[in-house]
């Protein structure tokens, strides 16, 4: 038997929702499991990443001893959609496969709650994992082991243009950057854009977006990593029809709201960036409502 699992992209923080919202991307990463007689085999990704470290067997080894599974040895293989290290949750598709993957074989793949419990382990923070495991626009908060998501319910059709650069930024390196404390009004100042955000999504207030996207966590200190930046998302919040854009996770992608009806949007946006786009990828996604699926084969 093998197991095929397909885990969406994510794009996390929202601007002011720093390590606590995220949405889930019509963009996929696919993993197959099949259990073997010994040894580990991994097929689909670059050789650096086919060995014991590979973070989705690690994610499955970890999850299969919480579960019980008792296995002599496990294929894999990976059909990669979601550009790695560009702020776009591509290690938290490896973690939920993984996950996921154990807990198939256990027929547990639907234990969703348990599944966002160990993820949130593994990632460290659960505003990638939750998106991930339950699709949609989530919101999530952390007590002492125990993870709490809420899926937000999004008025209007949005359309997510993904900038994404040629180059990557590590979450390590881009953690790194920020700021061990934070001055009280720019604490408020984020509560109070988070609530913005969520709160226009909600009601369908699409003028809240641009000014709601704006944070004081983590962005001003991330975008110094970024060549371009700071002209991107310039030209960005003076397109009227951009709804509003932010740092997709930890970076170096870009996002940019756009209505559904606006169907000349990607074409507008690449014109309007022009040579500041040298090599970027420009992708039109949509918001992935289920999270991952498992199938049986
Ligand atoms: N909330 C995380 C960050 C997302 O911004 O560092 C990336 O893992």
């Amino acid at each position: 038997m093998k197991v095929k699992i397909k885990v969406p992209a994510t794009s996390a923080n929202l601007g002011p929702g720093f390590d606590v919202a995220g949405l889930a991307l019509t963009l996929y990463n696919t993993f197959t499991f099949e259990l073997n007689d010994g040894g580990l085999h991994i097929s689909g990704c670059p050789t650096q990443f086919c060995n014991e470290d590979n973070l989705t067997y690690q994610a499955f080894k970890e999850a299969a001893k919480y579960c019980g599974l008792e296995y002599q040895g496990v294929n894999i293989d990976c059909v990669s959609q979601v550009p790695y290290t560009r702020g776009l949750g591509s290690s938290s598709t490896c973690i939920v496969a993984g996950i996921v993957g154990a807990f198939a074989f256990k027929d547990k793949a639907e234990d969703r709650q348990e599944i966002l419990e160990l993820a949130t382990k593994m990632e460290g923070h659960p505003d990638n994992v939750a998106p991930a495991i339950f699709g949609g626009l989530t919101v999530s908060v952390m007590e002492k082991n125990n993870v709490l998501t809420l899926n937000i319910p999004v008025k209007h059709e949005y359309r997510f243009v993904t900038l994404i650069p040629p180059f990557t930024l590590s979450t390590e390196q881009s953690r790194k950057v920020l700021p061990q404390t934070l001055d009280r009004q720019d604490a408020v100042k984020n509560v109070s854009h988070l609530a913005l955000v969520v709160a226009s999504l909600i009601n369908g207030y699409d003028e809240g977006l641009k000014l709601g996207f704006k944070d004081k966590l983590h962005q001003p200190y991330r975008g110094g990593l970024i060549k371009g930046y700071d002209e991107i998302m310039d030209v960005l919040e003076q397109d009227k029809d951009v709804l509003g854009c932010y740092l997709s996770g930890a970076g170096p992608t870009l996002m940019a709201v756009i209505k559904e009806e606006d169907k000349m949007g990607v074409v507008r946006i690449k014109e309007e960036l022009g040579a500041l786009l040298n090599d970027w990828d420009v992708v039109k996604l949509e918001l992935d409502q289920r999270g991952y699926t498992c199938d049986y084969e």
